[in-house]
Protein backbone atom coordinates (compact mmCIF):
# COMPACT_ATOMS: atom_id res chain seq x y z
CA UNK A 1 0.00 0.00 0.00
CA UNK A 2 1.37 3.60 -1.26
CA UNK A 3 0.35 6.30 1.18
CA UNK A 4 0.87 10.23 0.15
CA UNK A 5 1.73 12.28 3.40
CA UNK A 6 1.18 16.28 3.42
CA UNK A 7 2.35 18.17 6.47
CA UNK A 8 1.94 22.03 6.85
CA UNK A 9 1.25 22.81 10.41
CA UNK A 10 3.68 25.04 11.31
CA UNK A 11 6.30 26.47 8.99
CA UNK A 12 7.62 23.45 7.11
CA UNK A 13 6.17 22.51 3.94
CA UNK A 14 6.65 18.48 3.40
CA UNK A 15 5.08 15.78 1.15
CA UNK A 16 6.22 12.39 1.68
CA UNK A 17 5.55 8.81 -0.27
CA UNK A 18 6.01 5.90 1.84
CA UNK A 19 5.06 2.18 1.11
CA UNK A 20 3.91 -0.65 3.72
CA UNK A 21 4.73 -4.40 2.59
CA UNK A 22 3.56 -6.42 5.69
CA UNK A 23 5.08 -4.86 8.73
CA UNK A 24 7.63 -2.90 7.05
CA UNK A 25 7.31 1.03 5.99
CA UNK A 26 9.59 2.28 4.04
CA UNK A 27 10.24 5.81 2.42
CA UNK A 28 9.96 6.28 -1.03
CA UNK A 29 10.13 9.96 -1.07
CA UNK A 30 10.62 12.98 1.86
CA UNK A 31 10.43 16.42 0.61
CA UNK A 32 10.75 19.07 2.87
CA UNK A 33 10.60 22.76 1.80
CA UNK A 34 11.02 24.74 5.04
CA UNK A 35 10.77 28.70 5.78
CA UNK A 36 12.98 28.66 8.93
CA UNK A 37 15.53 30.66 7.25
CA UNK A 38 12.87 33.61 6.42
CA UNK A 39 11.78 33.33 10.32
CA UNK A 40 15.14 33.19 11.47
CA UNK A 41 15.15 36.40 10.37
CA UNK A 42 12.37 37.77 12.39
CA UNK A 43 13.72 35.35 15.54
CA UNK A 44 10.53 33.40 15.46
CA UNK A 45 7.77 32.06 13.16
CA UNK A 46 5.11 34.60 12.14
CA UNK A 47 1.49 33.25 11.18
CA UNK A 48 0.95 35.02 8.47
CA UNK A 49 4.04 34.82 6.78
CA UNK A 50 4.59 31.10 7.53
CA UNK A 51 0.37 30.70 5.72
CA UNK A 52 1.52 32.55 2.54
CA UNK A 53 5.00 30.75 2.38
CA UNK A 54 2.77 27.57 2.47
CA UNK A 55 0.67 27.82 -0.26
CA UNK A 56 3.92 29.37 -2.64
CA UNK A 57 5.22 25.45 -1.75
CA UNK A 58 2.66 22.91 -1.18
CA UNK A 59 1.92 22.15 -5.20
CA UNK A 60 6.27 21.95 -6.43
CA UNK A 61 6.49 19.92 -2.98
CA UNK A 62 3.91 17.11 -4.05
CA UNK A 63 5.30 17.23 -7.32
CA UNK A 64 8.94 16.71 -6.19
CA UNK A 65 7.50 14.11 -3.62
CA UNK A 66 5.76 12.04 -6.50
CA UNK A 67 8.99 12.39 -8.92
CA UNK A 68 11.52 11.32 -6.20
CA UNK A 69 8.95 8.83 -5.19
CA UNK A 70 8.96 7.31 -9.00
CA UNK A 71 4.82 6.46 -8.43
CA UNK A 72 2.32 8.35 -10.62
CA UNK A 73 -1.06 8.86 -9.41
CA UNK A 74 -2.56 5.49 -9.84
CA UNK A 75 0.26 4.45 -8.12
CA UNK A 76 -0.95 6.36 -5.05
CA UNK A 77 -3.84 3.88 -2.50
CA UNK A 78 -4.32 7.04 -0.19
CA UNK A 79 -3.47 10.57 0.81
CA UNK A 80 -2.94 11.58 4.50
CA UNK A 81 -2.62 14.72 6.11
CA UNK A 82 -2.24 16.83 9.17
CA UNK A 83 -5.18 18.39 10.53
CA UNK A 84 -4.17 19.61 13.65
CA UNK A 85 -2.68 20.83 16.31
CA UNK A 86 -1.27 24.12 14.74
CA UNK A 87 -1.13 27.11 12.79
CA UNK A 88 -4.91 28.06 11.23
CA UNK A 89 -3.65 29.58 8.02
CA UNK A 90 -1.01 26.74 7.48
CA UNK A 91 -3.16 24.28 8.56
CA UNK A 92 -5.62 25.34 5.89
CA UNK A 93 -3.38 25.11 3.00
CA UNK A 94 -2.50 21.23 3.23
CA UNK A 95 -6.02 20.38 4.31
CA UNK A 96 -7.64 22.02 1.49
CA UNK A 97 -4.92 20.54 -0.93
CA UNK A 98 -5.41 17.18 -0.14
CA UNK A 99 -9.22 17.36 -0.08
CA UNK A 100 -8.99 18.63 -3.82
CA UNK A 101 -6.26 15.72 -4.30
CA UNK A 102 -8.94 13.17 -2.82
CA UNK A 103 -11.48 14.42 -5.00
CA UNK A 104 -9.81 14.70 -8.37
CA UNK A 105 -7.52 11.38 -7.78
CA UNK A 106 -10.82 9.36 -5.89
CA UNK A 107 -8.40 8.50 -3.46
CA UNK A 108 -9.26 8.08 0.10
CA UNK A 109 -8.02 10.53 2.52
CA UNK A 110 -6.67 9.86 6.43
CA UNK A 111 -6.91 12.77 8.78
CA UNK A 112 -3.53 12.26 10.84
CA UNK A 113 -3.01 14.16 14.26
CA UNK A 114 0.35 15.80 13.97
CA UNK A 115 1.29 14.99 17.82
CA UNK A 116 0.69 11.03 16.55
CA UNK A 117 2.08 11.51 13.79
CA UNK A 118 5.66 12.74 15.35
CA UNK A 119 5.09 9.55 17.53
CA UNK A 120 4.89 7.17 14.00
CA UNK A 121 8.54 8.24 13.41
CA UNK A 122 9.10 5.22 15.08
CA UNK A 123 7.25 3.06 12.94
CA UNK A 124 9.01 3.79 9.92
CA UNK A 125 11.84 0.87 9.48
CA UNK A 126 14.92 2.75 11.06
CA UNK A 127 17.50 1.80 8.38
CA UNK A 128 15.92 2.10 6.18
CA UNK A 129 15.63 6.17 6.38
CA UNK A 130 18.85 5.82 7.08
CA UNK A 131 19.71 3.85 4.00
CA UNK A 132 17.07 5.94 1.82
CA UNK A 133 20.11 7.66 1.84
CA UNK A 134 22.46 5.97 1.44
CA UNK A 135 20.99 4.61 -1.59
CA UNK A 136 21.26 7.71 -3.65
CA UNK A 137 25.24 6.78 -3.53
CA UNK A 138 24.96 3.12 -3.54
CA UNK A 139 22.18 0.71 -4.08
CA UNK A 140 23.46 -1.90 -2.24
CA UNK A 141 23.22 0.05 1.01
CA UNK A 142 19.30 -0.96 0.43
CA UNK A 143 20.18 -4.84 1.46
CA UNK A 144 20.00 -3.31 4.85
CA UNK A 145 16.19 -2.40 5.04
CA UNK A 146 15.41 -6.16 5.34
CA UNK A 147 16.37 -5.93 9.21
CA UNK A 148 14.05 -4.00 10.88
CA UNK A 149 12.90 -3.46 14.19
CA UNK A 150 10.01 -1.72 15.57
CA UNK A 151 8.05 -0.56 18.66
CA UNK A 152 5.77 -2.96 21.05
CA UNK A 153 3.47 -2.10 23.15
CA UNK A 154 2.54 -1.21 25.62
CA UNK A 155 5.18 1.46 25.01
CA UNK A 156 6.09 4.85 26.71
CA UNK A 157 6.44 7.86 24.76
CA UNK A 158 7.82 10.91 24.96
CA UNK A 159 6.78 13.94 22.70
CA UNK A 160 9.20 17.05 22.38
CA UNK A 161 8.90 20.00 20.56
CA UNK A 162 8.68 23.35 19.68
CA UNK A 163 5.17 23.58 20.79
CA UNK A 164 4.62 20.29 23.04
CA UNK A 165 6.00 18.20 25.63
CA UNK A 166 3.79 15.22 26.61
CA UNK A 167 4.08 11.73 28.09
CA UNK A 168 1.90 9.28 26.28
CA UNK A 169 0.92 5.64 27.19
CA UNK A 170 0.45 3.60 24.26
CA UNK A 171 -1.00 0.21 24.46
CA UNK A 172 -2.13 -0.80 20.97
CA UNK A 173 -2.38 1.25 17.86
CA UNK A 174 -5.22 3.65 18.17
CA UNK A 175 -5.28 3.17 22.02
CA UNK A 176 -3.59 5.48 23.98
CA UNK A 177 -3.44 7.26 27.79
CA UNK A 178 -2.15 11.06 28.38
CA UNK A 179 0.03 11.22 31.56
CA UNK A 180 1.31 14.61 31.73
CA UNK A 181 2.36 17.47 29.55
CA UNK A 182 3.76 21.03 30.27
CA UNK A 183 1.42 23.61 32.06
CA UNK A 184 3.34 27.00 29.92
CA UNK A 185 6.08 26.48 27.14
CA UNK A 186 7.11 23.10 25.97
CA UNK A 187 10.70 22.22 26.29
CA UNK A 188 11.16 23.31 22.19
CA UNK A 189 10.04 26.45 23.06
CA UNK A 190 11.81 26.72 26.35
CA UNK A 191 15.30 26.57 23.83
CA UNK A 192 14.03 28.88 21.71
CA UNK A 193 13.28 31.51 23.60
CA UNK A 194 16.25 30.80 25.73
CA UNK A 195 18.20 31.08 22.92
CA UNK A 196 17.00 34.35 21.96
CA UNK A 197 18.34 36.00 25.42
CA UNK A 198 21.29 34.92 24.56
CA UNK A 199 21.52 36.23 21.27
CA UNK A 200 21.11 33.04 19.48
CA UNK A 201 20.18 32.51 16.37
CA UNK A 202 16.55 30.57 15.87
CA UNK A 203 15.96 27.83 16.04
CA UNK A 204 17.21 27.98 19.92
CA UNK A 205 17.91 23.88 20.18
CA UNK A 206 20.40 23.29 17.83
CA UNK A 207 21.69 26.77 18.22
CA UNK A 208 22.03 25.94 22.32
CA UNK A 209 23.24 22.56 21.98
CA UNK A 210 26.29 23.61 19.45
CA UNK A 211 27.35 26.06 21.71
CA UNK A 212 26.94 23.83 24.70
CA UNK A 213 29.21 21.23 23.11
CA UNK A 214 32.04 24.29 22.97
CA UNK A 215 31.42 24.20 26.71
CA UNK A 216 34.66 23.79 29.04
CA UNK A 217 33.46 22.83 32.49
CA UNK A 218 37.21 22.88 33.94
CA UNK A 219 38.50 26.42 32.55
CA UNK A 220 34.74 27.98 34.30
CA UNK A 221 35.10 30.36 37.17
CA UNK A 222 31.48 31.50 37.38
CA UNK A 223 29.28 29.56 38.98
CA UNK A 224 25.73 29.27 37.06
CA UNK A 225 22.92 27.28 38.06
CA UNK A 226 19.57 26.96 36.87
CA UNK A 227 16.16 25.59 38.27
CA UNK A 228 14.83 21.62 37.56
CA UNK A 229 11.12 22.89 37.53
CA UNK A 230 8.59 20.51 38.92
CA UNK A 231 11.58 17.76 38.92
CA UNK A 232 10.08 16.72 42.18
CA UNK A 233 6.73 16.79 41.73
CA UNK A 234 5.02 13.29 41.53
CA UNK A 235 2.55 14.60 38.50
CA UNK A 236 4.06 13.76 34.76
CA UNK A 237 3.75 17.11 34.28
CA UNK A 238 6.45 19.49 33.01
CA UNK A 239 6.28 23.78 33.01
CA UNK A 240 9.70 25.03 31.36
CA UNK A 241 8.74 29.02 31.65
CA UNK A 242 10.41 29.73 35.24
CA UNK A 243 13.80 28.07 33.64
CA UNK A 244 13.46 31.12 30.39
CA UNK A 245 12.75 33.49 33.53
CA UNK A 246 16.12 32.44 35.62
CA UNK A 247 17.60 32.19 32.30
CA UNK A 248 16.77 36.20 31.21
CA UNK A 249 17.90 36.60 35.42
CA UNK A 250 20.95 35.27 34.50
CA UNK A 251 21.82 37.33 31.26
CA UNK A 252 20.89 40.26 33.35
CA UNK A 253 23.07 39.23 36.02
CA UNK A 254 25.97 38.77 34.41
CA UNK A 255 25.76 42.28 31.62
CA UNK A 256 25.64 43.73 35.38
CA UNK A 257 29.07 42.81 35.99
CA UNK A 258 30.10 42.73 32.71
CA UNK A 259 30.83 39.01 32.52
CA UNK A 260 28.23 38.12 29.61
CA UNK A 261 30.77 37.26 26.78
CA UNK A 262 30.94 33.65 24.29
CA UNK A 263 32.44 31.81 26.91
CA UNK A 264 29.81 32.34 29.57
CA UNK A 265 26.90 31.90 26.84
CA UNK A 266 28.50 28.67 26.52
CA UNK A 267 28.12 27.91 29.75
CA UNK A 268 24.48 29.20 30.59
CA UNK A 269 23.39 26.58 27.36
CA UNK A 270 25.40 24.01 28.75
CA UNK A 271 23.07 24.28 32.11
CA UNK A 272 19.85 25.34 29.91
CA UNK A 273 20.25 21.94 28.00
CA UNK A 274 20.96 19.72 31.14
CA UNK A 275 18.08 21.44 33.37
CA UNK A 276 15.89 20.68 30.56
CA UNK A 277 17.38 16.94 29.93
CA UNK A 278 17.31 16.65 33.89
CA UNK A 279 13.47 17.30 34.02
CA UNK A 280 12.73 15.41 31.21
CA UNK A 281 14.78 12.51 32.08
CA UNK A 282 13.69 12.48 35.54
CA UNK A 283 9.64 11.83 34.45
CA UNK A 284 10.22 9.46 31.67
CA UNK A 285 11.93 7.40 33.95
CA UNK A 286 9.26 7.67 36.39
CA UNK A 287 6.85 6.91 33.86
CA UNK A 288 8.28 3.52 32.81
CA UNK A 289 9.09 2.36 35.66
CA UNK A 290 5.36 3.33 37.29
CA UNK A 291 3.57 1.56 34.23
CA UNK A 292 6.25 -1.22 33.97
CA UNK A 293 6.86 -0.86 29.99
CA UNK A 294 10.10 -2.29 28.45
CA UNK A 295 9.70 0.42 25.41
CA UNK A 296 10.42 3.87 25.00
CA UNK A 297 9.79 5.87 22.03
CA UNK A 298 10.76 9.70 21.58
CA UNK A 299 9.72 11.87 18.64
CA UNK A 300 9.52 15.81 18.08
CA UNK A 301 12.01 18.28 17.07
CA UNK A 302 13.92 18.18 20.59
CA UNK A 303 14.53 14.06 20.09
CA UNK A 304 17.13 15.34 17.54
CA UNK A 305 18.65 16.58 20.56
CA UNK A 306 22.07 14.12 20.76
CA UNK A 307 22.75 14.83 24.55
CA UNK A 308 18.95 14.14 25.53
CA UNK A 309 19.44 10.89 23.61
CA UNK A 310 22.21 9.32 24.63
CA UNK A 311 21.58 10.69 28.27
CA UNK A 312 18.43 8.64 28.21
CA UNK A 313 19.78 5.99 27.29
CA UNK A 314 22.97 6.08 30.08
CA UNK A 315 20.30 6.64 32.81
CA UNK A 316 18.53 3.59 31.10
CA UNK A 317 21.36 1.32 31.49
CA UNK A 318 22.72 2.78 34.42
CA UNK A 319 19.40 2.25 36.35
CA UNK A 320 19.82 -1.61 34.74
CA UNK A 321 16.10 -0.76 33.36
CA UNK A 322 15.25 -3.34 30.88
CA UNK A 323 13.66 -0.98 28.53
CA UNK A 324 14.23 -0.37 24.70
CA UNK A 325 14.47 3.08 23.52
CA UNK A 326 13.49 4.09 20.23
CA UNK A 327 14.05 7.67 18.43
CA UNK A 328 13.81 8.49 14.74
CA UNK A 329 16.65 9.53 12.75
CA UNK A 330 17.05 13.44 13.14
CA UNK A 331 15.23 13.96 9.52
CA UNK A 332 12.32 12.77 10.68
CA UNK A 333 12.26 13.97 14.37
CA UNK A 334 11.70 17.49 13.25
CA UNK A 335 8.34 18.48 10.95
CA UNK A 336 8.02 15.91 8.35
CA UNK A 337 5.61 14.34 6.02
CA UNK A 338 6.74 10.69 6.28
CA UNK A 339 5.61 10.12 9.81
CA UNK A 340 2.39 11.52 8.93
CA UNK A 341 2.55 8.93 6.31
CA UNK A 342 3.33 6.04 8.53
CA UNK A 343 0.89 7.11 10.99
CA UNK A 344 -2.23 7.14 8.47
CA UNK A 345 -1.44 3.26 7.60
CA UNK A 346 -2.86 2.23 11.44
CA UNK A 347 -5.94 4.63 10.89
CA UNK A 348 -8.68 4.03 8.70
CA UNK A 349 -9.89 6.63 5.93
CA UNK A 350 -13.12 8.72 6.65
CA UNK A 351 -16.61 8.63 5.23
CA UNK A 352 -16.77 11.77 3.91
CA UNK A 353 -13.22 13.81 3.38
CA UNK A 354 -15.00 16.85 2.34
CA UNK A 355 -16.15 17.34 6.10
CA UNK A 356 -12.81 17.70 7.77
CA UNK A 357 -11.48 20.46 9.14
CA UNK A 358 -8.10 22.11 10.15
CA UNK A 359 -8.42 21.92 13.60
CA UNK A 360 -5.77 24.03 15.34
CA UNK A 361 -6.25 23.09 18.86
CA UNK A 362 -6.67 19.77 18.12
CA UNK A 363 -5.14 17.64 21.58
CA UNK A 364 -3.77 14.46 22.24
CA UNK A 365 -7.27 12.89 23.53
CA UNK A 366 -9.57 9.95 21.27
O1 LIG B 1 8.88 18.98 15.99
P1 LIG B 1 9.33 20.29 15.49
O2 LIG B 1 10.11 20.34 14.22
O3 LIG B 1 8.15 21.29 15.33
C1 LIG B 1 7.02 21.32 16.15
O4 LIG B 1 6.07 20.54 15.91
O5 LIG B 1 7.08 22.14 17.11
O6 LIG B 1 10.20 20.92 16.69
C2 LIG B 1 10.85 22.16 16.56
C3 LIG B 1 11.60 22.41 17.86
C4 LIG B 1 12.21 23.81 17.95
O7 LIG B 1 11.82 24.38 19.17
C5 LIG B 1 13.71 23.56 17.91
O8 LIG B 1 14.45 24.50 18.64
C6 LIG B 1 13.81 22.17 18.52
O9 LIG B 1 12.69 21.48 18.01
N1 LIG B 1 15.04 21.47 18.14
C7 LIG B 1 16.00 21.12 19.03
C8 LIG B 1 17.04 20.53 18.28
N2 LIG B 1 16.67 20.52 16.97
C9 LIG B 1 15.44 21.09 16.91
N3 LIG B 1 16.05 21.28 20.36
C10 LIG B 1 17.16 20.85 20.99
N4 LIG B 1 18.21 20.28 20.35
C11 LIG B 1 18.19 20.10 19.01
N5 LIG B 1 19.23 19.53 18.41
ZN1 LIG C 1 5.88 18.98 15.05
Amino acid sequence: MVIIGIETSCDETAAAVLQKQGDRVTILSNVVASSAALQAKYGGIIPEQAAREQIKSIIPVIEESLQLSGCRQQDIDAIAVTFGPGLIGSLLVGVETAKTLSLIWEKPLIPVNHLIGHFYANWINQLSAISYQLSRFNREDRRLTTESSLPKFPCLGLLVSGGHTDLVLFTDHGKYQYLGGTRDDAAGECFDKCARLLGLPYPGGPAIAAEAAKFKVKSSKLKIKLPRPLINEKTFDFSFSGLKTATSREVERLKKMKQFNNETIQQLSCEIQEAIIDVLLEKTIRAAQKYNVEQIIVAGGVASNQKLTSDLKLKIENLKLKIRLYVPPPELCTDNAAMIAAAAYYQKPVKNPYAIQADPNLALTL
